[in-house]
């Protein structure tokens, strides 16, 4: 199908829906929700090798997702540089239109649009609950071609004055329909629920790619039409728990996503460190990384390592998608040897997991293991990552491995890193800030 064929075939279906919406008001929300693990709810449960297997692997297939469009030159795929990798991590329950229709969504920081599959359905994925019928909902309108919304595509397309967007996702995975506005409901089945009136989504009737058993995305990058930007105060946090626990992590926006009242690890201080921006992947949360160390010893690593690159390659960005994170290989290259040399017993390669710098575990009794704190320095703050958070006991192999892999582009720090740290992304002020948290406790 051309792309022409496909904006008309959209726009035939948009027609016969509903009248055009008008303007939404600012609004002031704040609220909490539950992130369930991708895997988590899956019966019957994955084993722990069988749960850090899969995370590699998603992780792998989404930095090459990220890697092919960062790197993209050809004018066509250069057009698509708007939209990342599609895999996620995380789970959130909400529900959307006038009566709620219940769903489950991937969020992922590094995309922007929030989207559902809808009726008529003309190439879907499969997904657990039934597709939006915008017919059946009294709040649902599309968005005008006019609307700084659509603007706000970074790939609009008009016609007949009806909206509707593409939107690739690096690993060819993609959704397109009509930009339309709905109210969201946001929270699980038994939660106190918060409605929003207005939120520009992604009507899909045209879908392909891998939902982990979801029915749509909600974006949190930080372009325009991300649920973050959207909502207003725009800012959100999270708080991961441990990466082998059922107990479920929390994602906060506005007035209650702050860490004032967190109950820190230790008295730790909250670090904050500026966002810097990639022109290239616009909707993304880079950092500005300077250095690493392991213990009291500083890596020697080259800080231009970790610097974006003039065609968007390269940088270090914070993902909540991504499992393991993923060094530039000079900084990963001089970790591993620090962590070789740290670590009094022979290395072995894990296979099972896919992950280089192992060790058998336990250790004879005769060897103690002690491992220092990981800090990651980053412009204004440091980033402390506790053995647990870049170690991992695979007790099946009979493993301990770094849960770190090489990169031949960029940095990301993945969740893994995140667990029992509570995150706070200001996209207001382009701050993030983070202060360990026992995450299991409200
Ligand atoms: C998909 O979700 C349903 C219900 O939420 C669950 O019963 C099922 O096990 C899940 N399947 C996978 C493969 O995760
Ligand atoms: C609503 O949309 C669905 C899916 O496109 C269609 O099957 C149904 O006939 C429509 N219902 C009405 C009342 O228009
Ligand atoms: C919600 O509450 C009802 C009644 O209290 C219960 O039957 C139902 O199982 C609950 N649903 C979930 C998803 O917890
Ligand atoms: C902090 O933890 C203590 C003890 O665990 C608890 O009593 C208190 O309510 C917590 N405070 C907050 C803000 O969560
Ligand atoms: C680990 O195994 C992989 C695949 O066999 C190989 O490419 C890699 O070089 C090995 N790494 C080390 C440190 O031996
Ligand atoms: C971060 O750590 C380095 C080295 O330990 C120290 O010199 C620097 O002052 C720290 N920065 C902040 C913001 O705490």
């Amino acid at each position: 199908m051309t792309m022409g064929n496909l904006v008309l075939l959209l726009v035939v279906l948009a027609a016969a829906l509903s009248p055009v919406a008008r303007c939404t008001t600012d609004r002031d929300v704040g609220f909490q929700l539950k992130l369930t693990h991708v895997d988590g709810r899956a019966a019957p449960a994955y084993t722990k090798l069988q749960l850090l297997t899969r995370a590699v692997v998603r992780s792998r297939a989404r930095v090459a997702a990220l890697s092919a469009v960062a790197a993209a030159v050809d004018p066509i795929t250069a057009a698509r540089i708007l939209v990342r990798a599609s895999q996620g991590e995380y789970l959130v329950d909400l529900a959307v239109g006038t009566p709620p229709v219940e769903y489950t969504a991937i969020v992922d920081t590094g995309s922007d649009l929030v989207w559902t599959q809808c009726a008529p359905c003309m190439l879907c994925s499969d997904q657990p609950t039934p597709f939006f019928q915008p017919n059946r909902s009294a709040t649902y309108r599309l968005v005008p071609c006019g609307s700084p919304r659509c603007a706000a595509l970074s790939y609009p397309a008009c016609f007949h004055g009806v909206c509707v967007y593409q939107y690739y996702y690096g690993d060819y995975a993609s959704s397109a329909g009509v930009l339309a506005q709905e109210a969201f409901t946001f929270g699980a089945a038994n939660s106190t629920k918060v409605r929003v009136p207005g939120v520009a989504f992604g009507c899909g009737n045209v879908n392909a790619g891998y939902l982990a058993n979801s029915s749509g995305m909600v974006g949190l990058g930080r372009g325009p039409l991300s649920l973050v930007r959207q909502l207003g105060p725009s800012r959100f946090s999270y708080c991961l728990t441990s990466f082998l626990t059922p107990a479920p992590s929390r994602l906060s926006f506005g007035a209650m996503a702050s860490l004032d009242s967190t109950n820190t690890s230790d008295g730790a201080p909250v670090q904050s460190t500026p966002f810097v921006l990639n022109p290239a992947l616009p909707s993304m949360y880079f950092l500005s990384l300077q250095g690493i160390s392991l213990g009291d010893t500083r890596l020697r690593v080259d800080p231009l390592a970790f610097a974006i690159n003039d065609d968007g390659t390269g940088g270090c960005m914070i993902d909540s998608g991504t499992s393991i994170t993923y060094l530039y290989q000079d900084a990963y290259e001089a970790l591993r040897r620090e962590v070789l040399s740290v670590v009094p017993l022979r290395s072995v390669n894990d296979t099972a997991i896919g992950l280089d710098t192992c060790f058998p575990w336990p250790p004879p009794p005769s060897v103690t293991v002690t491992m220092p704190d990981l800090v990651l320095h980053f412009n204004r703050a440091n980033m402390t990552v506790p053995p647990e958070n870049y170690m991992l006991i695979d007790s099946a192999t009979g493993f301990l491995c770094l849960a770190m892999v090489p990169s031949g582009d960029g940095t990301i720090i993945g969740n893994y890193q995140q667990q029992n740290l509570h995150v706070l992304y200001d996209t207001a002020n382009s701050l993030l800030s983070f202060v360990p948290a026992p995450c299991n406790i409200a």
